[in-house]
């Protein structure tokens, strides 16, 4: 029998406890049948409703009829029936919304995973990784610095002259609204790994060997062989009595060790203004084998002259210690070579890849052959 509010007759204390106790047990018995939003409606409604609600009746027969000496006790009690009753709907409620979102969240173990494939490597970041290697055992450690650097690391303590063609806004991205501070404070994305030389000297003292691996800016606009963002490692030895031999000695072995025992090394002057001698340094093409040619066709990698230029190097200019003479590197007691490459150049010749772009503009179906 579906419950119903009768007058009370007995204001009592332990009648209105029992009509309470009755009246919640109906109401809870009721919420546990509850089992869709249909249901729910009508349960509220019918236990709710302002106008002939369960509630609502309450108020007219039990509280409207009280005695007066009884209506305080009875407000009292019906208030606090009003309150369990809401739980009791609020719960009905809430009960419904857990076994909706469980059946949403049921996990079925039966299904076979999702595959997330792995990735790999990009081929700029192997071949980084390869060339930092060679010379990791070759006893350097790895060095790194900021890519937004200021111009006195970037130029001013690398010997660049104040006009040098290599500070010129062709070449150099610059952080706007730097103009209030002085030029050696100013931001811009470094152009170069070589500050990262001078910062290096500044925390540990001699003797050094370091390769820094690291992105580079420059205003170059995006082509087949140019990028706006590249890739360079650098490297640095300082220590007494470093010579041009060591330089060579060093870089030749590397190059063996990277491209291939058979590879011939060639250094042919050029200039830097944080290195003195300077060099260009080239290998023998380890495309045709240095011959120029591939059967009847010319080479393309070496434009047919058998040697592709791989890195500038040189002696670190006396002018450059200065800068960090008061950590241990007088000019008068240390010498040392530098030399830097561009990583991604090294990776198109290596992988026969002719498009710079392709490194860089994300397309799987590329990347995917690297894996
Ligand atoms: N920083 C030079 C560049 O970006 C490359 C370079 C040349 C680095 C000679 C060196 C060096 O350390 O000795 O063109």
């Amino acid at each position: 029998m579906a419950y119903t509010v009768s007058k009370l007759k007995d204001y009592s204390a332990s009648a209105m406890e029992k009509s309470v106790a009755d009246c919640i047990r109906a109401c809870a018995i009721e919420a546990a049948s509850v089992h869709n939003d249909a249901e729910l409606k009508i349960f509220r409604d019918r236990w709710m409703a302002r106008k002939n609600g369960i509630l609502t009746q309450i108020n007219d027969l039990w509280l409207k009829g009280a005695p007066k000496d009884a209506k305080r006790e009875a407000g009292i009690r019906v208030n606090e029936l009003k309150a369990r009753i809401q739980k009791i709907i609020e719960g009905a409620k809430v009960s419904r919304a857990d076994s909706a979102s469980a059946a949403a969240e049921r996990v079925d173990i039966s299904l076979p995973g999702i595959r997330r494939p792995i990735g790999a490597e990009h081929p700029v970041v192997k071949t980084t990784n390869e060339m930092v290697r060679v010379f990791q055992k070759l006893g350097y450690s790895v060095a790194e610095g900021p890519v937004v650097e200021t111009d006195y690391y970037n130029f001013e303590s690398l010997n660049f002259p104040p006009n040098h063609p290599a500070r010129d806004t062709q070449d150099t991205l610059f952080i706007a609204g730097q103009q209030s501070k002085p030029q050696r404070e100013r931001l811009l994305l470094r152009t170069h790994t070589s500050p990262v030389q001078i910062r290096t000297m500044e925390k540990r003292r001699p003797p050094l060997r370091i390769v820094i691996p690291g992105v580079v800016h420059r205003n170059d606009p995006p082509d087949a062989s140019h990028s706006p963002m590249f890739h360079q490692i650098e490297g640095l030895a300082v220590d007494t009595n470093i010579t041009f031999g060591d330089l060579k000695g060093t870089l030749d072995h590397a190059m063996k060790e990277f491209f291939g025992s058979s590879v011939k090394t060639s250094f042919r002057p050029s200039f830097f203004p944080f290195t003195e001698p300077s060099a260009e340094m080239y290998v023998s093409c380890f495309i045709c084998g240095g011959s120029g040619r591939r059967g009847n066709d010319p080479c393309r990698p070496c434009k047919q002259t058998g040697w592709i230029e791989i890195l500038g190097c040189g002696m670190v200019d006396p002018n450059v210690f200065e800068f960090v003479k008061d950590n241990g590197y007088d000019p008068r007691n240390v010498s040392g070579f530098a030399f830097g490459m561009g990583a991604d150049r090294i990776a198109l010749l290596k992988y026969g890849v002719d498009d710079l772009q392709l490194f860089f503009n994300g397309d799987v179906r590329f990347l995917r052959q690297f894996s």
